[in-house]
């Protein structure tokens, strides 16, 4: 398996990018490439740059950050907020899922919404402190602020907002989920660990075949999401009394099996594409 982070520097100058205007630290995907069990295959890269498949990958990706954001604020909802701020929160996102599943609004009335109004603290003995809040509340933030950015070059490309339905990679990867806590929590990290950092590896690979403002934006969003599913990871071994590592290995082989068997849909994160005989 090549995962070296020189190959992709390459790959990034061989696409003809402009290499000066979109140069990123190759030291923040080596991490990266060595939680992920597995690299993209080729076959879905070959696909996903395909012009053709462009709108689908990008209203995907649309909604991959809203989930993105929600996951986040389920979370923190469930385990950590006082009852005010899990209404502050409902409430922050309800311009943004009226957009998402009701179409209301538009992307003039969704700028600036990404930042939250009111503080969002712990609830009274909360077993999970404000650490993991504050950093449930910045991903959230970026999460939104993705969101629009995707948004924004849909409108610029007139790609319009269409619903989709969702891959079998988020589904597969939560129903192998221990249901007693606090493993259950645990494992919900983990797994957004796992969605971070594929979303990243992919953003990195599929950037040096996009145009170049697609290609400038995805290598913007590796940085956050880098970070991500660092913050995930940590707040995994945070709250488990136990070492997380062989948890982590056991969703590690799941997802890389995600990655690589064939799967009849294309999305954001489906796994080798088949190619259907007429
Ligand atoms: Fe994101
Ligand atoms: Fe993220």
């Amino acid at each position: 398996m090549d995962l070296s982070v020189e190959r992709y520097g390459v790959a990034m100058n061989e696409a003809g990018i402009n290499g000066a205007a979109i140069k990123f630290d190759t030291r923040l995907l080596s991490p990266i490439y060595q939680f992920l069990q597995c690299e993209t295959p080729e076959q879905w890269v070959e696909k996903a740059r395909q012009p053709e498949n462009l709108p689908v990958l990008l209203r995907d990706h649309l909604l991959c950050e809203l989930k993105a954001a929600q996951s986040a604020m389920f979370l923190i909802r469930k385990y950590a907020v006082d009852p005010e701020s899990a209404d502050t929160l409902l409430a922050w996102f309800q311009p943004y899922e009226d957009f998402a599943y009701k179409k209301i609004g538009d992307i003039h009335s969704l700028k600036g919404k990404s930042q939250v109004t009111k503080q969002i603290t712990a609830r009274a003995k909360s077993a999970y402190g404000q650490d993991l809040i504050d950093k449930m509340v910045l991903l959230i933030k970026e999460e939104l602020h993705h969101f629009y950015q995707v948004l924004e070059i849909m409108d610029a490309k007139g790609i319009s907002y269409d619903s989709i339905s969702a891959s079998r990679y988020a589904k597969s990867l939560f129903q192998h989920i221990t249901n007693h806590e606090p493993y259950t929590l645990v494992d919900k990290l983990i797994i957004g660990a796992y969605i971070e950092a594929r979303s990243c590896e992919r953003f990195a690979k599929l950037a040096p075949h996009l145009d170049e403002d697609l290609g400038k934006f995805y290598i913007s969003l590796l940085r956050s999401e880098a970070r991500h599913y660092q913050d995930y990871l940590a707040l995994a071994q945070l709250i488990s009394k136990e070492d997380i590592t062989a948890r982590v290995s056991y969703f590690g082989k799941i997802e890389a099996e995600l990655i690589q068997s064939p799967d009849h849909d294309f999305k954001f994160h489906s796994g080798i594409p088949i190619i259907e005989n007429r």
